[in-house]
């Protein structure tokens, strides 16, 4: 069982400007495979150089399209857990909250998160290959193969960010910003591999943030946070939340 040191719960009551970044791992408790675990993550089954960049689209959208349309009908499927609902009670509690994700399942807002800035982009959205510009209602356009622009008659893509792309400009500039007036930088079920995302606990510690992480695993930040939460982010991100205001349990 992991230990919650006290101080951690403590700093959290009292912190002012709270940072959260999540990855892949605050949904594997809802049925969301991660990327990287061995065995279960998507990268260790599927190739994303065949599913994820602009060139692969381009060789073969349909296969794209496809798995994208798996991925979306499986997060459809699922529902937040514990730990989601967690960071809702930590927005609720604190002054000020942001909430950064690389996770482009949406299940944070369906929990109940208002402040999300989401640096990968969202499943739910697509938008024009060619135009770059998001196109709503877009589910009437599928259906009859490939969706195609309804302006430009280009292909339609998922509004998600692949590799080999830049973030976009806003959420990004917005994440950095938060991350550097941070008191509080908690980050949670991330690997801290991928830039620039992977950046943003140094942005906060630079400037004296307390650093927590919440994984079961070692990440590459590990060794620079104040404080390691080894386990489940179901498990252990509720028990913060009792340990730092029991008077709200
Ligand atoms: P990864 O799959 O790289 O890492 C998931 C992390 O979650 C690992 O460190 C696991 O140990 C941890 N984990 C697993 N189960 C957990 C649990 N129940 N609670 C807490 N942590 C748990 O996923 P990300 O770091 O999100 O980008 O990957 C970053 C980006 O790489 C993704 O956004 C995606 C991917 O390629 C793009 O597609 C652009």
């Amino acid at each position: 069982m992991t230990i919650l040191p006290p101080e951690v719960a403590q700093q959290l009551r009292q912190a002012q400007r709270v940072v959260v970044l999540t990855g892949a791992g605050i949904s594997a408790e809802s049925g969301v495979p991660t990327f990287r675990d061995a065995q279960t993550g998507l990268w260790a089954q599927y190739d994303p150089h065949q599913l994820a960049t602009p060139q692969a689209f381009m060789r073969n959208p349909k296969l794209v399209w496809d798995w994208y349309a798996w991925r979306r009908d499986l997060v459809t499927k699922v529902v937040p857990n514990p730990g989601h609902y967690a960071l809702v009670a930590i927005e609720q509690r604190v002054p000020n909250f942001n909430l950064v994700t690389q996770n482009i399942d949406g299940l944070h807002r369906k929990a109940g998160s208002h402040e999300i800035v989401e640096l990968h982009g969202n499943i739910f959205r697509v938008r024009c290959f060619t135009e770059n510009v998001l196109v709503e209602d877009w589910n009437d356009l599928i259906g009859k193969g490939l969706p195609h622009c309804p302006n430009c008659g280009g292909f339609l893509r998922p509004d998600v960010v692949w590799f080999g792309e830049t973030l976009p400009v806003e959420a990004l500039a917005h994440a950095v910003k938060a991350s550097q007036s941070a008191d509080f930088f908690l980050v949670v079920g991330t690997s801290g591999i991928v830039q620039p995302a992977a950046s943003l606990p140094f942005e906060a510690i630079d400037r004296g943030a307390m650093l927590v992480e919440v994984n079961p695993e070692p990440t590459p930040i590990s060794p620079y946070v104040s404080y390691t939460l080894r386990g489940a982010a179901g498990i252990i991100l509720p028990a913060l939340v009792v340990a730092a205001w029991p008077d709200q349990a």
